[in-house]
């Protein structure tokens, strides 16, 4: 797709909900009991892998205009699959239902497509062997496609209403996590419901979303955060809820950083999620002189949203790394675009994960970068880029990941000169409207 600049941006847009809050609607109803009412979901092709994945495990999930439907049939109620779940790119997808499918009495082989395929998954295959799980990696690299079988000791156990359940007890466990992954945390949390013997903690090294922690405690269950560590008590009554999904500030970052970058832009995005937890990008176009005010906050049914007015502006370069990292991991690729273009020499540490991510996101912007014309270097926990100076045509391998299709979508809009976009429709993972919404500005 070629991509070029063209005037300012104007006007107001409301951008699709949450890509993590979505997926973990999706799982936590189909394991609560009753229907569960979501709102705002998020209809890209990542959240679609979820869903198809609880449907091949028996979850009737329906949709109308303006919800998704989840009959949710309780922590012991999914079934086994006839065929392989099908995870498709998403790595949000396969390491949180790892978590579900190790308390489950039967076995199941999770799949997906060449780039998950080469995501790391030992990460979560460490903790949920301690808990006592039997998950596998077939091909032996510790990556997709994995085998998860139930535990030895799988019993049956009586309920009153719902006669003969089989059960495959967990083991707690106090787990130190390596990396500050919230899909790893997540994972283990939600492998802790099916512990038999106490709470599981979780700590990290700096604290990731908490997505799971806000909605799991919504849904019943007994979750308790103190610092980087998070616990969770097994055996929980999770009762279904309704749930809005407040914008995606991961999808919000594009237009920020687009309003940003083209001289006379002024645009309000609404209702986006503003959890501390993710919200690193405010910061970082604070710190780097942009105009950008919260407007309107409220509550996303136990998420803070707010308006964002983004006005443009000239930019200076920053240093990002340490804690906040985690809190605005996926917006890197695009925080790299506005350094670019930013007056001065951006720095990025402390950011090695962005080598596990759909593409390895160092290698891939700072290649495309320098594609470009533009002075980025990649270390070995983030990059280096020396902005400010005339950026020029350029053809731009994705590598098929969303993110730095938008991002490099950005950068053309901002540089006024034409890119090529190769396999640009990846976008659809997390954002299937993303070219008609930012034509509409
Ligand atoms: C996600 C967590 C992040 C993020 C991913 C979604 C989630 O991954 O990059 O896009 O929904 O939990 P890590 O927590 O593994 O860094």
């Amino acid at each position: 797709m070629k991509i070029s600049g063209k005037g300012p941006l104007h006007g107001h847009i409301r951008v699709p909900g949450d890509k993590s809050i979505s997926h973990r609607a999706v799982m936590f109803g189909s394991i609560a009991d009753g229907t569960t009412r979501i709102r705002g979901f998020l209809e890209s092709a990542d959240c679609l892998s979820t869903i198809n994945c609880f449907r091949s495990m028996g979850i009737e999930i329906s949709q109308n205009e303006e919800e998704i439907l989840i009959r949710g049939k309780g922590l012991y109620g999914l079934s086994p699959s006839k065929m392989p779940l099908d995870a498709g790119n998403s790595g949000t997808t396969t390491r949180l239902i790892s978590g579900i499918l190790a308390g489950q009495p039967f076995e199941t082989l999770i799949d997906g497509d060449a780039s998950l395929r080469s995501r790391p998954m030992k990460r979560i295959m460490d903790p949920l062997t301690l808990m006592g799980a039997d998950i596998r990696s077939l091909s032996g690299n510790g990556c997709i496609p994995l085998h998860i079988c139930p535990a030895k000791n799988t019993e049956i156990i009586s309920a009153a209403m719902s006669g003969q359940i089989l059960r495959n007890p967990l083991h707690a466990i106090c787990y130190s996590s390596p990396v500050a992954s919230a899909q790893v945390k997540s994972c283990v949390l939600l492998a802790g419901m099916y512990a038999a013997d106490g709470r599981t903690t979780v700590t990290e090294p700096a604290r990731s979303r908490d997505h799971t922690e806000r909605m799991l405690s919504g849904f019943g269950a007994d979750i308790r955060t103190d610092g980087n560590t998070a616990s969770i008590a097994p055996d929980p009554h999770l009762h279904a809820q309704d749930i809005t999904v407040p914008g995606d500030i991961s999808s919000a970052a594009y237009f920020i950083a687009a309003a940003l970058l083209i001289p006379g832009s002024e645009i309000l995005i609404r209702n986006v999620g503003i959890n501390p937890t993710r919200s690193g990008i405010l910061e970082v176009v604070r710190a780097m002189g942009g105009d950008l005010s919260i407007v309107n906050t409220y509550d996303a049914g136990g998420e803070p949203a707010a308006d964002l007015l983004v006005r443009s502006s000239s930019l200076s370069a920053i240093q990002i790394g340490g804690e906040i990292i985690p809190t605005l991991i996926d917006e890197l690729p695009v925080i790299a675009v506005m350094a670019a273009f930013a007056e001065g020499t951006t720095v990025i540490r402390d950011a090695a994960e962005l080598k596990v991510k759909e593409s390895d996101r160092i290698a891939v912007m700072t290649e495309n970068l320098q594609r470009m014309g533009c002075d980025a270097q990649p270390t070995e926990d983030g990059m280096i880029i020396r902005g400010g100076a005339p950026l020029h045509e350029a053809v731009i391998d994705t590598h098929l990941d969303h993110r730095i299709a938008m991002s490099f979508t950005i950068a053309a809009m901002a540089a006024k000169c034409p890119l090529e976009i190769q396999g640009a429709e990846c976008v659809n993972i997390s954002y299937p409207g993303f070219f008609q919404d930012l034509e509409r500005l």
